[in-house]
């Protein structure tokens, strides 16, 4: 047995003497919607440190844990926090749990994340459904020997998010009435926050959003086979499209500003198998 799928397969059997809840969609909530797991019907948590060499994210105050339960009786694992590559974990770290959920026997994702807004055409507070990713800028996570029971040496990435979920959210979107704009998303290492050069560079690129995670996690869920949906909220303009300075804060603030609306798209978009 290969060493990732070994520690993979760990993770997995930690969790199954926690619970036996058998998920059949995951979500990663990304910034400002980390209260989304409060709103399943409850059947189980695990907290990240209770795994065995489970990453457990540096950033002070973020919960790590997985919580299950169910949206209008579909049985959903949700990641309340992720760990990022500009954390110091090797990619490897920064997608285990992707892969972990693939191991429980989890068929689709969503990836949720904060990001900035590159296309001129998107505005902060921006909800936008990724159609495509450039992941050129971070490593792969599946660099290394290649372990058959992950997935193929050379997977093709070329429907990264699927078409099927994709249409899925716009339907869920257009229920509701909430707009969903729709693009290209660019995972970048930070920590920084881009200089107007780079971004310059992306856009030329055909990068509609730039963020920090999510790439990554996509392709590794891909290798594995697992169905991909992604949805930015758009949280700020990226360096140089808008004059002012970024801040953490900003994105901070215009991702709690969008928490309930994006809640509500998720909720709609997970209900519906
Ligand atoms: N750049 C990178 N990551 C981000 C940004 C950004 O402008 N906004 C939120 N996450």
């Amino acid at each position: 047995m290969g060493a990732v799928w070994e520690r993979v397969k760990r993770c997995a059997e930690d969790i199954r003497r926690a619970t036996d809840f058998q998920p059949e969609a995951a979500l990663v909530l990304g910034s400002g919607l980390g209260s989304f797991a409060e709103k399943l019907e409850p059947a189980a948590q695990v907290p990240y440190r209770d795994i065995a060499g489970f990453p457990v994210s540096t950033v002070p105050g973020h919960a790590g844990r997985f919580v299950f339960g169910y949206v209008e009786g579909r049985p959903v694992a949700v990641m309340q926090g992720r760990v990022h590559y500009y954390e110091g974990y090797p990619m490897e770290d920064v997608v285990l749990p992707i892969r972990v959920l693939g191991a429980l026997g989890v068929k689709e994702l969503l990836l949720t994340n904060a990001a900035g807004g590159v296309d001129k055409s998107l505005s902060p507070g921006d909800l936008m459904l990724l159609t495509g990713q450039i992941t050129s800028f971070v490593p792969s996570p599946l660099i290394g020997p290649n372990e058959d029971q992950l997935g193929p040496r050379f997977p093709d990435m070329s429907a990264v998010y699927s078409p099927s979920l994709g249409a899925r959210a716009r339907a869920a979107a257009q229920r509701l009435d909430i707009p969903l704009q729709e693009g290209t998303y660019l995972q970048t290492t930070g920590p920084s926050y881009e200089t107007p050069e780079e971004i310059r560079m992306f856009s030329l690129l055909g990068a509609s959003a730039v963020g920090m995670s999510t790439a990554c996690e996509a392709m590794a869920a891909r290798h594995m086979g697992l169905e991909v949906c992604g949805i930015s909220c758009i949280t700020n303009m990226a360096a140089g499209i808008s004059q002012s300075p970024l801040s953490h804060q900003e994105v901070q603030e215009t991702a709690d500003r969008v928490a309930e609306r994006f809640q509500r798209l998720v909720w709609e978009y997970l209900r519906q198998a």
